[in-house]
């Protein structure tokens, strides 16, 4: 369904990411697991059309996708959630699930019906209990996280892609968060999922790519390889203190 061939990108004299080539394939949860600095947000803010590769091309059903700025990605489908929380403070929690939207579909749309637009993109993560009149820079860190997630899977997307975005959560609402990843797998969207956390990796991923300074490492399907053996991968330093402890 996607594909990255040689992408690379650098920052002066930073390697950010490097000749970075896998395919992605609809209907999984494709796990990109990485160190702090590996590279796993650049490749994210390629694929949602934030910043330019140098080099490389991303293909999308089969053809090259040329979008080059945000809308554009959007327009084909994809959303992300990205690593940093970005709501509108001051607007309430309906106005920032439907973020964007409004030009589109819910122009001139009743309030009432806005609000439930909001309330079922919430629900599907089994959240009830955040007040969507309320100013979302008010919530909590956890709540403002699952508007966010709302915002993106409101606009259904056949790509959705997340870059750590478990980190503020709860164990519960991070289920919830996997239990609706699956869901969207099943239906067929492709699910690119950022995490350094090793625990998440075992539980969700269907195929795990590894990026190292930069640079793919390895993609292979989920249950090749033990944890150990990834984290070598992924950091063979640290792997080799903790076999030394
Ligand atoms: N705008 C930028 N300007 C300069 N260097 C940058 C910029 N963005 C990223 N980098 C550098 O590129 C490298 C990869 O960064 P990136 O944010 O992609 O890593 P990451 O895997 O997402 O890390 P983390 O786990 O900390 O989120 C790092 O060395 C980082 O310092
Ligand atoms: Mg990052």
């Amino acid at each position: 369904m996607l594909e990255i061939e040689g992408l690379s990108k650098r920052y002066g004299e930073t390697v950010a990411l490097s000749d970075a080539t896998v395919s992605f394939r609809a209907g999984t949860i494709h796990t990109i697991l990485g160190e702090n600095g590996s590279g796993k947000s650049t490749l994210v803010k390629i694929l949602s059309g934030i910043v330019a590769q140098d080099e490389g091309v991303v293909r999308f059903d089969g053809a090259r996708f040329a979008a080059s700025n945000p809308a554009g990605f959007q327009r084909a489908g994809f959303a992300t959630v990205f690593q940093e929380i970005l709501i509108a403070p001051d607007r309430n929690v309906t106005d920032n699930i439907l973020l964007g939207l409004d030009g589109l579909w819910t122009r001139g749309v009743a309030r009432d019906s806005r609000r439930e637009t909001a309330a079922n993109a919430l629900s599907r993560f089994a959240v009830t209990d955040i007040p969507l009149d309320a100013p979302a820079g008010s919530l909590p860190l956890a709540a403002q996280q699952l508007v966010v997630l709302a915002r993106a899977v409101v606009r259904r997307p056949r790509v959705l892609i997340l870059d750590e975005v478990t980190a503020a959560l709860d164990f519960g609402d991070r289920q919830s968060v996997f239990r609706l990843m699956r869901e969207m797998a099943d239906a067929g969207s492709l699910l690119i999922f950022i995490t350094h956390r090793m625990d998440e990796v075992k539980a969700l991923s269907d195929r795990i790519s590894i990026l190292r300074g930069g640079r793919l490492v390895r993609t292979e399907e989920a249950g090749i390889s033990s944890s150990e053996e990834l984290l070598a991968a992924m950091a063979p330093r640290m792997a080799e203190d903790l076999s030394h402890e």
